[in-house]
């Protein structure tokens, strides 16, 4: 074995339908903008005209706090034990001491007003390991999912690849703040029975990316009566539910589940309502895979701890952030830090995007980007003409921004702008570059076709 592959006359032997499926998305521009950057990386001192990565929801504003505690909590990084405790066979429940921790911080993060039990954290590699997870459990081949638009682009990968389940989206526009409405989302799914296509289940992100907004109380409120009504799920991506940085605070659906305890529906919603977290937005670690699917369900949980085997965290990872997390003091103060830097990073490129002459979505209060209105800069209202726009703005002011269309946005001229994966003087050299690229097309008719 071993060796280059060479020509052959024989045909290539058969991949599984899998393998050769496009649903993976990898040809959207939100990932061509991925490598546009990889191929020429902004550096200030030894490529000062490369791209920069704007196109990326990560959150380096706060490592130096992180870095402080494992610097005083050397303990931290091997947590007592040796080698072998963390070689050995790791069983998939997880540990019970960083389910525990898990359990205390998405308390906390939400203000105490929601409670969850560390014996319901089905521990996953990451929220896209979890998304894919309950979609498996939810719904099968040919079903279908409801999401509103716009949407993080990795849930066509991450939803529908790999499962063979669709997604239906529901169509929100700016003129609602892009909210989910009930006219919207009766329509997805009518679309979608018309169509033959069993709907399984709602699932939205709040706070959302792209829109960096948090969902109001009514919306999610009727969202839930939707499921219910329809006896179907709802899944809710809260990756970012500790990173609100602004009134109004996070509405979780954990908390609607809990103040309709005792009702007449309660026991009939808590068993459709399943929240997904992640440690890779509010602390950071994207590279350290640490997921969470909870639910009231019994049988979701069950099933879910099964199919957890083939994403496990690393117990090495389990301890290193069980002892972090279940530092209170830390914790606390960790996510008021957090959320102080990226409140000043917001305002700051809210700001200067305003004085480029380009606006905001209005009402971000929380995620690592903006969601910004380059609506006058087309040279037409379609999605042709918004990824020429992306086009220029990635190859002339070198910023890979995401286009609306990878998020499946209906309306043509939005793009998705992080603010929290660079250093300030970099932030500010690409608000610079944006300043002078709409100074230079600010008259929509000079960018031609
Ligand atoms: C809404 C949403 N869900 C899931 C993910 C994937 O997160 P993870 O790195 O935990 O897999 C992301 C990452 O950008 C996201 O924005």
């Amino acid at each position: 074995m071993g060796g280059k592959l060479l020509a052959s006359s024989h045909p290539a032997p058969l991949l599984s339908d899998i393998a050769t499926s496009a649903a993976h998305g990898e040809d959207s521009p939100y990932f061509a903008g991925w490598k546009a950057y990889d191929e020429d990386p902004y550096d200030p001192v030894t490529n000062p005209s490369g791209v920069i990565q704007m196109g990326l929801a990560e959150n380096q504003v706060s490592f130096d706090l992180l870095e402080a505690y494992l610097r005083e909590h050397p303990e931290a990084s091997g947590c007592g034990v040796g080698f072998r405790e963390n070689a050995l066979f790791q069983d998939y429940h997880g540990l019970k001491s960083f389910r525990m921790a898990m359990a205390r911080f998405m308390e906390t993060i939400r203000g105490g007003r929601a409670r969850f039990d560390p014996d319901r954290i089905v521990l996953t590699a990451g929220a896209t390991a979890a998304n894919e997870l309950l979609t498996f459990l939810l719904a099968n081949p040919g079903d279908a999912l409801l999401v509103p638009t716009p949407y993080y682009p990795g849930f066509d990968r991450d939803l529908r690849w790999r499962t063979g389940v669709n997604i239906v989206p529901v169509h929100c526009s700016s003129a609602t703040g892009f909210q989910v409405t009930a006219n919207a989302l009766q329509a997805a799914y009518d679309a979608a029975m018309a169509a033959g296509t069993r709907v399984r289940g709602v699932l939205i992100t709040n706070p959302s990316n792209p829109l960096g907004t948090t969902m109001e109380r009514d919306v999610l409120e009727h969202i839930v009566d939707f499921v219910a009504r329809n006896n179907i799920h709802l899944i809710s991506d809260e990756i970012y539910s500790g990173s609100v940085f602004a009134a109004p605070d996070l509405v979780s659906v954990a908390e609607v589940v809990e103040d309709r305890r005792g009702g007449d529906d309660d026991a009939m919603i808590a068993a459709r309502v399943h929240v997904v977290y992640s440690l890779s937005k509010d602390l950071g670690l994207p590279g350290f895979r640490a997921g969470v699917v909870y639910s009231l369900n019994d049988a979701v949980v069950a099933a879910a701890r099964r199919m957890s085997s083939f994403t496990l965290v690393s117990s090495q990872t389990q301890r290193t952030l069980a002892a972090m997390l279940s530092d209170a003091a830390f914790a606390t103060a960790y996510v008021d830090a957090n959320r102080a830097r990226l409140r000043e990073r917001h305002d700051h490129v809210v700001a200067g995007l305003r004085r480029a002459g380009v606006s905001c979505l209005r009402g971000g209060n929380a995620g690592l980007f903006v969601w910004v209105d380059m609506r006058p800069l087309l040279d037409e209202a379609t999605v042709e003409g918004e990824l020429r726009l992306w086009r220029r703005v990635v190859g002339e002011a070198r910023l890979n921004v995401s286009p609306g269309s990878s998020c499946h946005c209906s309306e043509p001229g939005w793009f998705r702008v992080c603010f929290a994966n660079m250093s300030l003087e970099t932030l500010d050299v690409a608000i610079q570059r944006l300043a002078c690229f709409t100074e230079r097309y600010g008259n929509k008719s000079i960018i031609r076709k």
